[in-house]
């Protein structure tokens, strides 16, 4: 692996995943859930899904050596949890995201939060971190396209440079946390860029088309990130999380079901009209993806499950 492309830092942000947040923004929070990734059950199927979020946090942070005085940076923050356990702890923490809104609730909620693509982060930037966290926002990094362009590992080699310029050359040991989903077996990427329609009904190709055409994202596989940090990080710590996030996104289902069939529907629906109104096709298209063929769930169910968690701790490498 050699350097990296200039071209990554001028990519635009994905016209995709800014809509993809814009209606889920308006929708999920009024189903009653503020998080956006895997919580950890640890082989408990019973634990409390806000209890699985909480030790979640913990543990991501304590993987990255977060504690009193430490700097953090959350890439793609969500709306706060990693931020506001990283302050419990009396760390200093900062969040990037690429959607308004969420910068909007996290500003109320007094955390430090910015609209920046990780992609366009100048060098004022550099330095200033002991630890970069990005939980569950790797696989919006790259898009189907990239990866029709052989542009895949230019990416993630990018991100990892990226990081690497973000920690302080002074902190020993400063750590690089990472939660993605991967393929478990690589899709042709064109299959990614066809209506769902172009497949049988319920088949990889006809839901991979959904993820696709709802969340603008494209999944590494096992190994590549490994190719892609060569020379700028080292890989201390990987643990499969698949199971725990079918786990979690049963729960969403099961929340987000509950909530059309009570009279909280009320309160989403007037939530998530604006959303609806702005965006009729995309909210259409990511309700039937959730709701209609459950293609989100479809990629943690069944075994082996068509995708595989990975979360992965990184140490800089001088
Ligand atoms: C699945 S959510 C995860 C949110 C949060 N980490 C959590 O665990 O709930 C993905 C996040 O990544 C952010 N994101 C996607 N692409 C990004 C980019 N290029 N730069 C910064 N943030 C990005 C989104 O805005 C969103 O906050």
């Amino acid at each position: 692996m050699t350097a990296t492309d200039p071209t990554i830092a001028t990519q635009p942000t994905a016209p995709t995943v800014v809509a993809c947040y814009s209606v889920f923004d308006r929708f999920f929070p009024a189903c009653g859930f503020t998080d956006l990734t895997d919580g950890m059950y640890d082989g408990d199927p019973q634990r409390p899904y806000e209890d699985a979020q909480v030790r979640q946090a913990e543990v991501l942070l304590d993987r990255a050596g977060v504690r009193h005085g430490r700097r953090v940076l959350d890439v793609g923050c969500g709306y706060g949890r990693i931020l506001l356990t990283a302050e419990a702890r009396g760390a200093k923490a900062w969040g990037i995201t690429v959607s308004p809104e969420q910068v909007r609730r996290n500003t109320r909620a007094g955390l430090n939060v910015r609209l920046q693509n990780y992609k366009h982060l100048g060098a004022e930037w550099d330095g200033q971190f002991d630890a970069v966290i990005a939980n569950g926002s790797l696989e919006h990094f790259a898009r189907p396209e990239d990866a029709v362009a052989g542009r895949d590992d230019a990416i993630y080699r990018h991100l990892f440079a990226t990081v690497h310029r973000l920690l302080d050359a002074n902190t020993i040991g400063a750590r690089f946390v990472t939660t993605a989903i991967h393929f478990r077996d690589r899709p042709d990427p064109r299959d990614l860029l066809k209506l769902p329609s172009a497949f049988p009904s319920g088949s990889a190709g006809f839901h991979w088309a959904r993820l696709s055409q709802s969340f603008g994202g494209w999944y590494p596989v096992g190994g590549q990130l490994v190719a892609c940090a060569d020379g700028l990080f080292r890989l201390v710590h990987e643990e499969d999380g698949t199971e725990d996030y079918r786990l979690t996104s049963e729960a969403w289902l099961a929340g987000v079901r509950r909530a059309m069939m009570s009279r909280r529907l009320f309160r989403v629906a007037r939530a998530s009209l604006p959303a609806f109104v702005r965006r009729p096709v995309h909210t259409t298209r990511m309700l039937r993806c959730m709701l209609g063929g459950e293609s989100w769930n479809w990629q943690f169910r069944g075994n082996p499950a068509p995708t595989v968690l990975l979360r992965q701790t990184w140490e800089r490498v001088a």
